[in-house]
């Protein structure tokens, strides 16, 4: 479920490993640990807590040339040194570190224990070293083979030997692994960002399949020791991608770089001579797009909620019929597919469980599944029938914003796709592509709004509950900016359709439950105006989203957030940039730990 970092090569593996620890940091954890070898000899320091907590025990003098390093996300057993990973067999000669969850490790545990292994945590994943010293030949490799098929469950693993020097041994089953090819050494890791510094090749690993790591190479083989073939990718990121530059917060950077990332996600896929959008990783000819007769949407949290804006969208725009739905609620309702429609999984890390079982589901079933992805190389746009990637760049901060925008970029491309070839006329194209080219633009104009947001964060910090309130395109911008308030403020807030809270929610207030309300110039306004005066009408406090000079909100609410006039349909990326600036300014007010907040991790990685 979370990190994992393993090295082996010319330098010392103790700062290699603490260096990416850090690195992963950023996608919440619980408790840290790592493990070196040296003169054959398996050192295992681990902490609960910060990994700065476990930099302060780390012996400096840690010698090695290969270890493995982990952050915990407890899912078996309490959050505690002893818990944390690496985990390590009775001789304390083999070190394991394990995302994922071994569903079947207690009847693995008693038998273990009846043969006289004993146990010292209560995690699933110690019953992994165990398992492997019990087969231990003199072979790693062939002691983690022989462990493997007897695992259900998930797992991304990396173990080492005391005296098996410069090996690692890694493997994946539903939890992503990736190899780093270094000159001279070589990494594993879970994830990109802990060695995009030190190398930009890199081999992802597949369910099933195991990999050998030393310095000079590796061998790749599924679990019955046939040789697997795997490309050397490229990854073009920059370093300046996963670094701060300047800003408090890596969700500060994120929703200030939403201009360049809302771009990123047009660039290259306008076709202005045509009035239209140029989607080529779809795979789809125009004959096939022609015959979809509906789209559905998957997804989970803020991907889900940009697929839910989605719907909207292609059924008021390129009149197709289409629903989005909640990923993990889909796959256990075996779902009906259609010979007629097509699918979306929307996910910003491309390893989200939920939407990559339900792909898989939907995919057995027949369906053509496209993928809406930010990370390249991920395992959703891996195994999806095509897709479009979002190109937001790596998203850090666990709050999920840019991505948000993106995805709603890349959803906007594809609506207009549809309209053009359907119903849409070319001078329709021309008025929608305009709109969209001018939002990097609009969206930066809402930064000027920045110092206010934050008085207003100051002021409302200390409420309790909040509702958010749109219609139309605006309600998922609604549930988006209750969901992003929650996880960094740890501040109670619901998202709700405005039409519906007369159907309930109107009991909640009174004048401790602020209501955020957006308002934007379109069809429904007249209509949230008056759902804004019911809410006053009960002493309720308004703050408003709304549309700079529009004097009847202004003499309702208590508070306004002004934002430029724009096309009725561009209204969410206007609203949901707000949203997210005041949940980032609250969570600094209530001194949150606004990057990696409590209980959240960025990647999902278990039911
Ligand atoms: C977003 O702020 C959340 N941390 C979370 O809801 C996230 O959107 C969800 O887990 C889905 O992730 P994905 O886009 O990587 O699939
Ligand atoms: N299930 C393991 C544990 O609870 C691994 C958790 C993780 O993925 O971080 O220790």
């Amino acid at each position: 479920m979370c990190g994992i970092i393993g090295y082996c090569g010319p330098r010392p593996a103790a700062a290699l490993l603490a260096e990416g620890l850090k690195r992963l940091e950023h996608k919440g954890y619980d408790s840290a640990g790592l493990a070196t070898a040296d003169g054959g000899t398996l050192t295992v320091v681990k902490r609960k807590g910060k990994i700065a907590g476990l930099l302060e025990i780390l012996p400096p003098d840690l010698g090695g040339s290969y270890g493995i390093a982990h952050t915990r996300w407890a899912t078996h057993g309490e959050v505690s040194d002893i818990n944390a990973h690496p985990h390590v067999n009775c001789a304390g000669d083999i070190a394991v570190v394990h995302n994922g969850i071994i569903e079947n490790f207690t009847a693995l545990k008693e038998k273990l224990q009846s043969e006289g292994h004993v146990f010292r945590s209560e995690t699933d994943t110690e019953v992994i070293p165990h398992l492997i010293s019990s087969f231990y030949e003199g072979d790693l490799e062939g002691a983690v083979k022989k462990t493997l098929p007897l695992l259900t469950g998930t797992y991304g693993l990396v173990c080492v030997h005391a005296r098996e020097p410069d090996r690692l041994v890694g493997a994946r089953n539903g939890s992503p692994m990736l190899l780093g090819v270094g000159d001279d050494e070589m990494f594993i890791a879970s994830d990109l960002t802990a060695i995009v510094t030190h190398t930009k090749q890199v081999v992802y690993l597949e369910d099933g399949e195991v990999v050998v790591a030393t310095p000079r190479g590796y061998h790749t083989t599924d679990m019955r020791n046939r040789v697997v073939d795997k490309k050397v990718e490229f990854v073009g990121w920059e370093l300046e991608a996963i670094e701060k530059e300047g800003f408090s917060h890596f969700m500060e950077k994120e929703i200030f770089e939403q201009p360049q990332s809302i771009l990123r996600a047009m660039q290259g896929r306008i076709d202005h001579e045509n009035s239209t959008a140029r989607l080529g990783g779809l795979n789809m000819t125009n004959r096939e797009l022609l015959d979809v007769e509906r789209v559905k949407i998957i997804a989970a949290g803020t991907s889900y909620h940009a697929g839910l804006l989605a719907s909207y969208l292609m059924e008021m725009v390129a009149r197709v019929p289409c629903s989005a739905e909640l990923a993990s609620e889909l796959r256990y309702r075996n779902p009906i597919v259609e010979r007629d429609a097509l699918y979306f999984a929307v996910s910003q890390s491309g390893e989200t469980v939920d939407t990559l079982y339900a792909m898989r589901e939907l995919q057995r079933k027949g369906a053509r599944v496209l993928g809406i992805c930010n990370a390249v190389g991920s395992t959703i746009p891996r195994e999806s029938d095509g897709g479009v990637y979002i190109h937001s760049g790596p998203e850090i901060a666990i709050a999920s914003t840019k991505a948000f925008t993106s995805q709603m970029t890349v959803f906007y491309l594809f609506t207009l796709l549809v309209a053009r070839m359907r119903n849409m006329s070319i001078e329709g194209g021309k008025e929608f592509i305009e709109n969209l080219g001018r939002l990097p633009d609009l969206v930066q104009t809402v930064f000027g709004q920045k110092e206010h947001i934050r008085r207003l964060a100051k002021k409302y910090c200390r409420y309790k509950d909040f509702l958010f309130l749109g219609r139309g395109l605006n309600y998922p911008v609604a549930l988006e900016g209750a969901l992003k308030l929650k996880e960094v403020s740890y501040v109670h807030a619901e998202g709700y359709s405005a039409a519906e809270l007369k159907h309930g929610p109107i009991a909640l207030i009174n004048d401790e439950t602020p209501c955020v309300f957006l308002v934007p110039d379109d069809a429904l306004r007249g209509k949230v105006v008056s759902n804004m005066k019911e809410v006053k009408a009960r002493s309720g406090r308004v703050i408003a989203v709304c549309v700079e000079g529009d004097q009847e909100v202004m003499d309702v609410a208590d508070d306004v957030i002004p934002i430029p006039k724009v096309g009725e349909l561009m209204y969410p990326f206007m609203m949901v940039v707000p949203l997210q600036l005041f949940a980032y300014h609250t969570a600094l007010e209530l001194g949150r730990d606004v990057d990696q907040p409590r209980n959240l991790t960025k990647s999902v990685t278990v039911e």
